[in-house]
């Protein structure tokens, strides 16, 4: 897949079926611990609290169009980001911010009025992600990637500004 210049051309939508297998693919080159076989399956079909998006480039060639996945569980009055990814050919230009932002709104209009998320201690880019947004470290969990002796940092972001976030989702369709 390669990169393209225009992030204009990228757009937001639900996950569907059909887009199971891409997003598999993009969860196995974007982790070195990818979800079980079958796992997006059961947060499409049935879990009735998550949140799945997709990020697709419709110019890209057929079978390699969807460049960015989120799934939000939904936990009370919790939106917990449970993955988030964006093709490493289409990173650094906002997708994940966009993904992020359309995530967390359709969680607050499910009752969502915080978030909470575990991430590498390592993970400078999605770090600085989250930071952007205003998640703030709350907790800090040892060696939770044991496979290679990693933290995991706990953060939050409570409560969800939505001023801001739709202030964000603005910007990206100006
Ligand atoms: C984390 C991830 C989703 C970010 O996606 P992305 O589309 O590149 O993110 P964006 O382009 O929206 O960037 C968001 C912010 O991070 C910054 N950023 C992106 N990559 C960066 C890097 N390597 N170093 C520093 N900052 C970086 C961007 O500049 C932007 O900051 P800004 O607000 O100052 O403009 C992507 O890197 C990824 O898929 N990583 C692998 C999977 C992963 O680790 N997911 C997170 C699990 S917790």
């Amino acid at each position: 897949m390669s990169a393209r210049s225009d992030a204009s051309q990228i757009r937001l939508r639900g996950m569907q079926s059909d887009d199971l297998p891409q997003v598999a693919a993009l969860d196995r080159l974007s982790f070195a611990d990818p979800w079980p076989q079958g796992s997006f399956e059961y947060e499409l079909k049935a879990n009735n609290y998550s949140v799945c998006l997709v990020a697709e480039d419709a110019d890209a060639p057929e079978g390699q169009t969807i460049v960015g996945a989120l799934v939000i569980w939904l936990i009370v009055d919790e939106a917990h980001i449970a993955t988030i990814a964006v093709h490493p050919g289409y990173r650094h230009r906002g997708i994940g911010r966009r993904l992020l932002a359309e995530g967390l709104l359709q969680a607050a209009e499910r009752g969502a009025v915080k978030s909470l998320l575990e991430v590498r201690s390592g993970n400078a880019e999605a770090l600085h992600l989250y930071y952007g947004f205003g998640y703030k470290v709350v907790g800090l969990r040892p060696n939770y990637y044991q496979a290679e002796h990693e933290d995991a940092l706990l953060l939050d972001l409570d409560p969800l500004d939505l001023e801001f976030l739709r202030n964000l989702k603005q910007t990206f369709s100006s």
